[in-house]
């Protein structure tokens, strides 16, 4: 364990749903120690998700909490972040979670709630991103990570890598180029959180104590930023 993995350390809790490779990208960061802290629980609310294996696989717990045993959708948020809670969970990441949350949830983890969203935000909030840009005739394309608030994708931007389209592009291959793209920005921004180098203030994220007017950009070639 590194020393960024003491007590003090702010835990991670990732909410899943599906194959979890942006989950992956971060347990492994958080392995490698470019993270540093430790990610305490996954939560998914499908038990088939893939993600639950990768969790097991790095020894980190998994939870299934399934949206069908509550009768409505604020005792389900409530049991969610009760387990995040209960688990010292302080930054919550949603990497692929299907569920769209409550009001009461986002206000509960207010500026310590991340989400990844597969397009260039503000455009293209909601499902099926890659079809959209490409059938808009766009020459770009891409993926944001940004803090959640109550409006579904409309939380303020931290960083977006802007991907190309190809001309013989389809929804596949370019949603392929923009997941690369996730998990390099991903752990990145989780990294920035845990080392108290981003914050929410004022609902402007600020990194380094500047004012993120705009997100950080960028392109596949470029070097992450620091
Ligand atoms: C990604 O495209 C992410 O942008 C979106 O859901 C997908 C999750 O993929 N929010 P994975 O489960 O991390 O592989």
């Amino acid at each position: 364990m590194g020393a960024g993995n003491g007590p003090t350390a702010p835990g991670i809790g990732v909410l899943v749903s599906g194959s979890g490779s942006n989950l992956q990208a971060i347990l492994d960061a958080a392995a490698a120690g470019s993270i540093p802290a430790p990610v305490r629980l996954v939560v998914s609310n499908r038990p088939e998700a893939y993600a639950l294996q990768r969790a097991a696989e790095a020894g980190v717990e998994g939870r299934v909490i399934q949206h069908h045993d509550y009768p409505d959708r604020e005792t389900f948020d409530t049991a969610v972040a009760e387990a995040l809670e209960d688990a010292g969970v302080d930054l919550v990441v949603l990497a692929g979670f299907m569920r769209i949350l409550s009001e009461g949830f986002v206000r509960r983890f207010e500026g310590r709630l991340l989400n990844i969203h597969p397009s260039l935000l503000p455009l293209y909030r909601g499902l099926h991103t890659h079809r959209r840009a490409l059938e808009a005739g766009d020459r770009e394309h891409g993926c944001t990570v940004h803090f959640v608030t109550p409006e579904l994708d409309a939380g303020p931007s931290i960083i977006q890598a802007r991907v190309p389209i190809e001309p013989d592009d389809g929804p596949d291959t370019l949603a392929r180029r923009v997941l690369t793209q996730e998990h390099r920005i991903y752990p990145l921004a989780v990294r920035w959180f845990v080392q108290g180098r981003l914050e929410l203030r004022g609902g402007i994220p600020h990194l380094d104590g500047q004012p993120l007017l705009e997100p950080v950009t960028i392109r596949p070639d470029d070097p992450l930023p620091h």
